[in-house]
């Protein structure tokens, strides 16, 4: 049932240019993403045919919600390796998390990271969490590279963006969704999107694909050659930090 992926060449209407995902909640059934293994299998299927080469799966780990560690994680990356193999697709697959960084994030042993101790961060939507300077600042005193995920989507933010920059001063990378800018969020989030774009903030960008109304919006502003047009040339550094192992 599904094709065997041959890749294409690099075009206006792929995500090659991109080439790596840096956010998603592909792996089934522990979080608010994907549900089935064969739900993971056809997401990435359509993934590797927009023009990906390499998923970095980062589940939440949020205490409340979906208390995942390890040993949730490995073994639902590995269902989708092998599901991947049965279906004969070839893509470079592996996982790391997306944590809450919130009144209850601890640091404690070791996080699971991007490689080279990348950290993904969020927040609430509604408020910025207390302390969250002092949170990052702990975090690379213990060697870890914080990426904050989706800064355009904190409404807190909105109406004084340049207070994103303090993260940048402290060395913090900020993840786009790359949805945002497609205006699935609404207009204000759309709209700090392309401030931060402009205002050249950004460093990596990522999916953060759940389901399939995100890789339906995705493959549309894909295909029609949008989201190319829009941030084609931005020097994200997704292949740089995490690209195809060669
Ligand atoms: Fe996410």
């Amino acid at each position: 049932m599904f094709s065997i992926f041959k890749k294409k060449p690099s075009s206006v209407t792929d995500i090659n240019w991109l080439g790596v995902d840096i956010h998603n909640h592909l792996l089934p059934g522990i979080d608010d993403g994907s549900k089935t293994v064969m739900e993971s299998i056809e997401y990435i299927s359509k993934m590797m045919n927009l023009g990906f080469e390499k998923l970095i799966c980062t589940p939440h780990i949020f205490k409340e919600l979906y208390p995942n560690t390890a040993e949730t994680i490995n073994p639902a990356l590995q269902l989708v390796k092998d599901a991947l193999s049965a279906a004969g697709l070839k893509i470079e697959i592996s996982s790391a998390a997306e944590y809450m960084v919130d009144e209850n994030f601890k640091i404690s042993g070791d996080l699971l990271c991007l490689p080279s101790k990348n950290i993904l961060i969020e927040m609430s939507y509604l408020n910025e969490t207390p302390n969250i300077e002092k949170t990052i600042f702990d975090l690379q005193i213990k060697g870890y590279s914080v990426i904050l995920a989706h800064p355009e989507r904190y409404n807190f933010y909105h109406s004084d963006l340049r207070r994103l920059k303090r993260y940048k001063d402290m060395g913090v990378l900020l993840q786009l969704n790359l949805l945002s800018v497609a205006g699935y969020y609404g207009k204000e989030v759309k709209k700090a999107a392309e401030y931060i774009i402009e205002s050249k903030l950004y460093d990596v960008a990522g999916t953060d694909l759940h389901h399939d109304r995100h890789l339906s919006a995705l493959s549309s502003v894909v295909e029609s050659g949008i989201l190319y047009k829009k941030l084609g040339s931005y020097p994200f550094l997704n292949r740089q930090l995490f690209g195809v192992k060669s």
